[in-house]
């Protein structure tokens, strides 16, 4: 199990989630609210940014590539439908 940390809106949520487990599922299966459209990675919406852990991130989709530009990159923008977890993190949702 990893522990993820999401900081919103001045409030920290936490939720244990499985290895390999998807950021924008979990977080919408415990009504934690991420944006989002589509959830393939098409729209961009679900942004969010990992603050802490992202080596235990799995690895930037094309999706996620093609939406984000270096600033976003450089300070831990993710998409979070195209973001799997594998370890403690923490992530802020804008
Ligand atoms: S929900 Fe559309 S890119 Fe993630």
């Amino acid at each position: 199990m990893a522990k993820v940390s999401i900081h919103i809106a001045g409030q920290t949520k936490e939720m244990e989630v499985a290895e390999g487990a998807n950021l924008l599922l979990e977080a919408a299966s415990r009504s934690i609210p991420i944006p989002f459209k589509c959830t393939t990675g098409r729209c961009g919406t679900c942004r969010v940014r990992v603050i802490e852990g992202s080596s235990q991130c799995s690895d930037y989709t094309e999706p996620e590539l093609h939406h984000l530009n270096e600033t976003d990159l450089a300070s831990g923008r993710r998409l979070a439908c195209q973001t799997f977890i594998h370890g403690d993190v923490a992530i802020e949702i804008p």
